[in-house]
């Protein structure tokens, strides 16, 4: 969603701030913004810069308007109320104030028409004007900055993170979190506040996170925190170690094509911390899975958004297969709003790559005090989900920019096919041989992850074809039906073709109507003990004239891709972790046939990143 970033500092803001927005693209892209106020002017003058579409717009805007100052507030914006245009971009600036805000005022009509009656009307179609308006209105009956900013707090429903500037004041800015996330960032005579750590990994490591309901008043000697009630209280300072090269493409043209190609290393990462260390002291990933503890549980609840919830859905083969473990999966923004029953006996489990997804976030706040544990697999360990679960499992993927998740969605199935691993253990349905036997072959996955990646030619070739088309029908069985859901997913999330996914039995129920010989067919079909159902629905496809992209191994190509129209070839795999290596091709298709089709493949339209509002 929207990006935030802020300082009260002591050099020109403007620089760091479009610095700090360029980490934070990733979140937004409709349009971007910054304010400052600037002491040189005498008295402390407020202006603003904003400029449609990518920040590139904004710094260029900046080269012929400069903005000078040494505080200011900056964002990247995902349009919620009101289109993407200028006038709609934040900062938004009402008399006094400037505000920048990520999250959804609820209650913005009902505030509008109480402004309204001071004669106050609204310039945008934006539900954070109002937050200004407001603001500036308790500045006109006299009160302080911070006094009318806490009232103004006071009064708003819905989520944010806000940050407040205001006319005069070059050393104050105030910052709010509920729902949204916001780190205030500690520098020597200069403070600052950033959506995430990323957003501050040039300016600084040292950061506190606001809790649920903070106001922090920031100048430049520090910060001081208020809950939610008014009452002073101290917040941790951490030291976050971010690496900065994570923003860089690294030679690769895009960030998706970087973080595709980086899998074998991190999958290897991830397989290590939890299932390596049996001979070593550092033995953190296998406490932290053995702490979950299901071997009194009967059943695991799994809630999550978009891919990550493709990833649940995978893994629930994994759990009910290997660990003999009922499973139920579901979307976070359905599941939070059914009042699902649920007894202390079930272990609730969240899968987010940002740990900010806001309906992931209150699934699990609907679920806390009532499951037995609320456990969480977070690409991001200091991210808000993290932060309420009681075990949180780290994915080890590094920062993730491309909007289309590759990397993390493979993370996060290793990390799950650990849990399943050990959940089978803990509850006596696997010996010490075939354990031994299932950590193999999860060990052997960045490898095969890695030969996986060699089909990138072949992949090349087929997305020059699919470059063209206006549909596609994504089929696999078992394990492999969320991963034609995921490999339609993320076709129709960068190259807009419309994609569907279906489990292959379930092709002649309906979607067989869709089938002639335009429409392309990939079918996940590995040489697994339902191979030659697979192969029995590619018949009926073909018998209709579907042009089949046939995935599977030597041994499966040559058994049943007689009359297929194309081929991708994937190694021979052993054991019930296919899913993750068959991700690749998924990836490199959609990448590949975005590239044929010249869509912007790292910044999708309309998509954001992080998605913190419902
Ligand atoms: C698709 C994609 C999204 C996310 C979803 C959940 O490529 O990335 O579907 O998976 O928005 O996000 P997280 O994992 O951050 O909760």
């Amino acid at each position: 969603m929207c990006g935030i970033v802020g300082i009260v500092g002591k050099h020109q803001a403007a620089p760091i701030l479009v610095d700090g927005l360029r980490r934070l693209e990733y979140r937004g892209y409709d349009s971007a913004g910054i304010a400052t106020v600037d002491a040189s002017t005498g008295a402390g003058r407020l202006d603003r810069r904003r400029a449609l579409g990518k920040l590139v717009n904004l710094a260029d805007l900046l080269v012929h308007e400069p903005l000078t100052g040494t505080s200011g507030i900056g964002h990247t914006r995902w349009a919620t109320h009101g289109a993407a245009t200028t006038v709609n971009a934040h900062p938004h600036a009402r008399g006094r104030v400037a505000v920048v805000h990520n999250g959804i005022i609820e209650n913005y009509r009902s505030l509008r028409e109480e402004l309204a009656a001071h004669q106050i009307v609204p310039e945008t179609q934006t539900d954070t004007e109002t937050v200004a308006m407001l603001c500036n209105w308790f500045l006109d009956q006299g009160h302080s900055a911070e006094e009318a900013a806490k009232a103004t707090i006071a009064k708003l429903e819905g989520a944010y993170a806000l940050a407040f500037l205001f006319e005069g004041q070059v050393d104050l800015m105030i910052a709010a979190r509920k729902g949204s996330p916001l780190a205030v960032g500690w520098g020597d005579g200069e403070m600052f506040i950033g959506s995430d750590a990323l957003a501050l990994a040039s300016m600084t490591s040292e950061v506190t996170y606001l809790e649920e309901g903070d106001i922090a008043v920031l100048t430049r000697a520090g910060a001081t925190f208020y809950t939610a009630e008014g009452e002073t209280v101290e917040r941790a300072r951490k030291t976050v170690e971010i690496d900065i090269n994570s923003v860089d493409k690294g030679g690769y043209k895009h960030f998706m094509a970087k973080e595709i190609a980086e899998q074998p290393r991190v999958l290897s990462a991830a397989a290590d911390y939890y299932l390596g260390g049996r001979d070593t002291a550092d033995r953190m990933g296998r406490e932290l899975l053995e702490s979950i503890d299901f071997s009194n549980v009967d059943r695991l609840v799994m809630v999550a958004c978009g891919t990550a919830a493709l990833a649940c859905h995978t893994a629930k083969y994994w759990f009910e297969q290997i660990a003999r473990l009922p499973v139920e999966v579901d979307i976070a923004s359905e599941y939070r709003y059914r009042e699902p029953p649920l007894s202390d006996r079930t272990v609730a489990l969240f899968v987010s790559q940002s740990g900010e997804t806001a309906d992931t976030l209150a699934a699990l706040r609907y679920c806390a005090g009532k499951a037995r544990k609320i456990v969480s697999v977070v690409n991001v360990a200091t991210s808000s989900i993290a932060r309420e679960s009681d075990v949180a499992l780290p994915i080890l993927a590094g920062t993730e920019i491309g909007v289309a998740s590759t990397k993390a969605f493979t993370c996060q199935l290793t990390v799950l096919a650990t849990m399943a691993i050990t959940a089978a253990r803990q509850r006596g349905h696997l010996d010490a041989a075939a354990e031994t036997k299932l950590c193999e072959q999860l060990m052997a996955v960045p490898r095969l992850v890695g030969q996986a990646l060699t089909c990138e030619e072949e992949v090349k070739k087929i997305a020059s074809h699919l470059g063209h088309v206006s549909d596609a029908l994504f089929l696999g069985r078992g394990a492999m039906y969320p991963l034609a859901l995921e490999g339609a997913l993320k076709l129709k999330e960068i190259s807009y073709i419309h994609a569907e996914g279906y489990a292959s039995g379930e092709l002649k129920h309906g979607p067989i109507a869709l089938v002639d010989d335009k429409l392309p067919v990939v079918v996940l079909a590995p040489s697994d003990a339902l191979f030659d159902k697979s192969v029995s629905n590619m018949q009926e496809v073909m018998a209709r004239g579907g042009k089949i992209i046939m995935v599977s191994d030597q041994a499966g190509l040559s058994e049943g891709g007689e009359g297929v129209w194309k081929t991708i070839e994937m190694p021979t795999i052993e054991g019930p972790f296919a899913a993750i290596t068959y991700a690749v091709p998924m990836q490199l298709l959609s990448y590949h046939t975005a590239i044929e089709k010249g869509t912007d493949v790292d910044q999708p339209r309309n998509l954001a990143k992080s998605v913190t509002v419902e």
